[in-house]
């Protein structure tokens, strides 16, 4: 690879910009097939890794040493791949802006077909389609491509455009277009381009060129469990997050939730294990106060769910706080059981 060419002194037209997440042996390989197929083009590539475990960070800051057209955006204590897009398309002050995955399953030949289309017609965006003729999903097994199916139907229902591919995760846009829109993105979640869409308040103009998904280079996928509810919270935020925030939606379900886990445990230790009310009462408040601040740490806050220790001392902190409420409600909820003044609540009297 040519690193140190004449170009590097100039500034970039195209930045690629690449989410990473344990990618430590795909972005050496990405970054020489950048190289390959963007010759002629001045271009950068900007990592955005999420404090990667398997240590990418470190990895692409070396490249990055050697190469000044890799630069790194390390994020810490934070997650999220739509988030990491869009921190990596600010980060840049190129006109052109792509984003695709770093393991090498979105074709990088395509780029510069969509800078051509991008510069030479009047286009917002340029989207690589796995569903457009000539496209195609690759090796995926039947039960990922009739999900895939599914999720591409109920986002086109809210981009209400013609996309074929709303799900992509690779696409080329103009960064005026960008600008225009970044402050109304949700940036929840897996699906950037979706956000994108959904966001715009007048259609945007795109043209969808066709690819073949490839199979991983090396690592694991990350689209798993989370990556479903992120989509479910990023459709919730487009469909009523200019009334309520989407995660007050998630923390006012997780309290209903908890309501139901109150009464279940005061009816077990009340009615089935004890008859001490106040002795129900406060397992049930301890438990439903616990069950809150997993879903909550869970659902509500997953782009920065504690874990390990923190998820223990956040657990700490949690029930501290909340403990003035619980002893209101342990001490106040026998009176109205017992229908009884609050003054005269038996807690009160020892
Ligand atoms: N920074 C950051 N933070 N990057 C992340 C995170 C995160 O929390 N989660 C995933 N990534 C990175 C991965 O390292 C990879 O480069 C890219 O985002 C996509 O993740 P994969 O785990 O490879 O997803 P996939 O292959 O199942 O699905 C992808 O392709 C589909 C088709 O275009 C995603 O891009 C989907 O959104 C897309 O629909
Ligand atoms: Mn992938």
């Amino acid at each position: 690879m040519n690193n140190n060419d004449s170009v590097s002194t100039v500034a970039p037209l195209l930045s690629v910009v690449v989410p990473c997440y344990n990618e430590v042996d795909n972005v050496e390989e990405l970054t020489h097939r950048l190289a390959e197929t963007l010759q002629g083009i001045s271009w950068e590539v900007i990592f955005v890794d999420d404090d990667s475990p398997d240590k990418t960070s470190q990895k692409v800051a070396d490249l990055a040493f050697q190469n000044p057209r890799v630069r790194l955006v390390h994020r810490i204590g934070r997650r999220g791949l739509s988030s990491a897009c869009v921190e990596g398309m600010l980060s840049s002050s190129a006109p052109y802006l792509a984003v695709m995955d770093a393991d090498l399953q979105h074709d990088e030949t395509l780029l510069p077909d969509m800078l051509t289309a991008l510069r030479s017609q009047q286009l917002d965006i340029v989207v690589g389609s796995r569903y457009t003729n000539g496209g195609d999903i690759g090796g995926w097994d039947a039960k990922r491509a009739a999900y895939s199916r599914f999720a591409t139907r109920i986002s086109r229902y809210f981009t209400q455009t013609e996309l074929t591919d709303p799900m992509s995760g690779f696409f080329m846009i103009r960064r005026e277009v960008l600008m225009q829109r970044v402050r109304r993105l949700s940036s929840v979640g897996f699906k950037i381009l979706l956000d994108l869409f959904a966001s715009s308040s007048t259609p945007m103009n795109f043209l969808e060129l066709p690819y073949t998904f490839k199979e991983r280079h090396a690592g694991e996928s990350k689209l798993d469990n989370r990556a479903l509810l992120e989509f479910g919270m990023l459709l919730l935020d487009k469909w009523m997050g200019h009334l309520v925030p989407v995660r007050f939606v998630a923390f006012t379900l997780v309290g209903g939730i908890g309501l139901f886990v109150h009464f279940l445990v005061l009816l077990l230790v009340f009615r089935i294990i004890s008859s001490s009310f106040i002795l129900g009462q406060t397992a049930a408040t301890l438990v439903a106060m616990t069950t809150n601040y997993l879903l909550n740490n869970f659902f509500t806050y997953n782009d920065v769910q504690l874990k390990g220790w923190k998820l223990l001392t956040g657990w700490f902190s949690f029930i501290l706080v909340c403990g003035i409420g619980a002893a209101a409600n342990v001490g106040i909820a026998p009176c109205s059981f017992n229908d009884i003044p609050i003054g005269c609540s038996p807690l009160w009297q020892g």
